[in-house]
């Protein structure tokens, strides 16, 4: 059997799956639950500072977008930090790290940018005896309105001045949680390593509407006939932090800083993605908002099964793999020809395909009078869209052929043969396409 346990930014779990902090890591009966479920570790729901109570909207503070068959494929929410009195929180986490001493207990922390205010804070927490911290610089509405989220993510030298004061101020290991809403995500993780942070968590939620009550005129979810912008999650957000979570693991001066990967992960093959693509273990909110906390149990089972079947060790092992295989435009091997294929006896004869292609696309599919559908290769730039909005899946695939090669469904030979494409300095094809 594989080792599944981490060992990330110095805090040992027994898996790599952790709850992210947000409503299901927000108090010790959730917490409890979850690890009797099997996570390996909870990000606790962001605490601030003493102060004047935190009140959220009483009104519904979740917006969706869902797939046809009503899946949830996006959550936006205008929730702040916990609306629970600090003590309480410490007492609870206390008591939590003190029966789960095998589980990673990392507490969630947001307090202005103000050097006293993230000493006095950290003393208390570290009182609780968690594992660790992870810095709050993500949220994108309510608390970044006062100067403190996203306000500060979006600023690398707050970002590092905040780190270097925790890291001072601390013995415990500092993640930075970074925001999406930035244009180069390397900038603020970059400044969370030079102010010695211990690991980045990313991504937080990425600014939304995710609809307009068209009655009403107003964002939703609308509170007494108005709406905010809020914080979109859930797996329409993977691909956007896949890609962010690649960049910083392929980033050289950022070599070594050790990735928590978040946003989507719903199966264990999202978790499988986002190891390959260099985190060091993954959080989830959404999924375990959507099915519960035992959804945990799908992702261990398979994420072990992945790694025996692939004869990989360890988790660890997995970490960082696809990292090499990503590479820019320009690199890619234009001599690489594949055409799509149609199977006949799994096509349902939607038209789908021919319908994009005819329409949209390169003239690539020909359908007869019985609506059987074909692929003329001589046509077919292996775009791949048939592939996507085919219903059917498996019902067209890409076939891969050799230039020179005489396709045997055509008699024809594949003519495109773009021998000399690596010594072009200035690959045409890349300058369009940018
Ligand atoms: C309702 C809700 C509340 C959240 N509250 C927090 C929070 O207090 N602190 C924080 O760092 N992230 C918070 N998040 C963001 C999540 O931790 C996570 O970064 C984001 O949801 C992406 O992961 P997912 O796609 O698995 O949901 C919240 C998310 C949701 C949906």
């Amino acid at each position: 059997m594989a080792d599944l346990t981490t060992e990330f930014a110095g805090i040992k779990s027994p898996n790599p799956f952790w709850l992210a902090s947000a409503p299901p890591t927000d108090k010790e009966y959730n917490v409890r639950r979850a690890f009797e479920a099997g996570w390996g570790g909870v990000v606790w729901k962001t605490l601030g500072e003493d102060g004047p109570p935190v009140v959220n909207v009483n009104g519904p503070r979740y917006g969706a977008i869902w797939g046809a068959d009503r899946r949830l494929l996006g959550l936006n929410n205008i929730e702040l930090i916990t609306d629970r009195p600090l003590q309480v929180n410490l007492d609870e986490i206390t008591r939590v790290k003190k029966d789960y001493p095998d589980r990673a207990v990392v507490v969630s922390l947001m307090v202005p940018v103000n050097e006293d205010a993230w000493k006095s804070i950290l003393r208390r927490v570290e009182e609780t005896g968690c594992d660790g911290v992870e810095l709050n610089f993500g949220c994108p509405h309510g608390m970044s309105e006062r100067g403190m989220g996203s306000a500060v993510g979006q600023v690398p030298e707050y970002v590092q001045q905040v780190t270097e004061w925790c890291k001072q101020h601390s013995d415990l290991p500092v993640i930075v949680k970074l925001t999406p809403n930035i244009t180069d995500i390397k900038k603020p993780a970059q400044a969370a390593k030079d102010g010695g942070a211990d690991a980045v968590s990313l991504i937080n939620t990425i600014n939304s509407i995710t609809s307009v009550d068209l009655d009403l005129f107003a964002p939703e979810p609308t509170i007494d006939g108005k709406g905010a912008h809020g914080g979109y999650c859930g797996p329409a957000v993977k691909p956007i932090a896949l890609n962010m979570v690649a960049e910083i693991a392929r980033t050289p001066s950022l070599q070594g800083l050790p990735i928590s990967g978040i946003g989507g992960v719903t199966t264990w093959k999202d978790a499988a993605e986002y190891l390959a693509l260099g985190a060091g273990n993954v959080q989830v909110c959404t999924a375990a908002m959507t099915y519960g906390f035992k959804v945990v149990q799908e992702m261990i089972s398979g994420l072990s099964q992945y790694l025996d079947e692939k004869g990989i060790d360890s988790v660890h092992d997995l970490v960082g793999r696809a990292v090499p295989n990503l590479s820019d435009w320009q690199h890619l091997n234009l001599n690489y020809i594949t055409k799509a294929h149609i199977d006949q006896d799994a096509c349902i004869k939607c038209g789908r395909c021919y319908a994009a292609c005819e329409d949209t696309s390169h003239q690539a599919i020909a359908m007869s009078d019985d609506r059987t559908f074909t692929v003329k290769d001589e046509e077919c730039v292996a775009c791949n869209l048939c592939v996507n909005v085919c219903p059917v899946e498996d019902c067209i695939t890409m076939v891969e052929m050799q230039p020179g090669e005489v396709d045997p469904r055509t008699g024809k030979v594949v003519e495109k043969d773009y021998a000399n494409w690596t010594t072009h300095p200035n690959n045409p094809g890349a300058c369009a396409a940018e």
